[in-house]
């Protein structure tokens, strides 16, 4: 199999695509309740956006891939927002996650969430790989805000560094 190209970000780099996501939700004028980050990828990434938008941030866990890295046959909730699904109904809701790939993970969280009937909800994602989707942004979504559209590649992000030294330097390199 081939491996895919691997793209290396530091966070300096990862809070600046942050702050941009911000500058761009507010332009849209979206006000978010709260912040649901979709863990654990979208954990880091939506600490780091409530520097801008300080709303109380819920977390969800959802897995997709089972212990030899191949699909399930859909996603499972591994940690749900039970005590808390009945505040969102009427509220809010901005879903973040740290990359879109195949949208599947994506799209079951929407779902789920739109079942508690929230005022609105929006997604905001650091990347999105340009590539063919399997999932679909539900319709109701009001707005998909995107810090970075990149190739179909494997993006290796700061929090999964076991050298942070040489992550850094890997992502100096252009
Ligand atoms: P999607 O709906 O957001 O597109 O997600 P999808 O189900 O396709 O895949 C989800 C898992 O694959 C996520 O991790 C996501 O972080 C990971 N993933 C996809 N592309 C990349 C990539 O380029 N780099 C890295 N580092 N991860 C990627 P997960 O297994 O759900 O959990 P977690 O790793 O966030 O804990
Ligand atoms: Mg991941």
């Amino acid at each position: 199999m081939v491996e895919p190209k691997k793209f290396y970000l530091s966070y300096n780099q990862i809070h600046k695509t942050v702050k941009r996501l911000s500058i761009e939700i507010g332009n849209a004028g979206y006000n978010p309740d709260v912040i649901v980050a979709i863990g654990t990828g979208g954990f880091i990434p939506a600490r780091m956006l409530k520097t801008y938008i300080n709303k109380p941030i819920y977390t969800v866990g959802i897995s997709y891939y089972d212990e030899n890295n191949k699909p399930k046959d859909a996603p499972e909730k591994v940690q749900w927002i039970d005590e808390v699904e009945s505040k969102l109904e009427g509220k809010k809701i901005l879903l973040v996650d740290e990359v879109d790939d195949s949208r599947i993970t994506l799209e079951y969280c929407l779902r789920e969430l739109l079942r508690h009937n929230p005022l609105e909800i929006s997604v905001a994602v650091l990347h999105n790989k340009n590539k063919l989707k399997e999932g679909t942004i539900p319709e109701e979504v009001s707005h998909y805000f995107v810090g970075d559209e990149l190739e179909d590649l494997w993006i290796c992000y700061p929090w999964d560094a076991v050298d942070i030294d040489e992550q850094e330097i890997m992502a100096s390199v252009v």
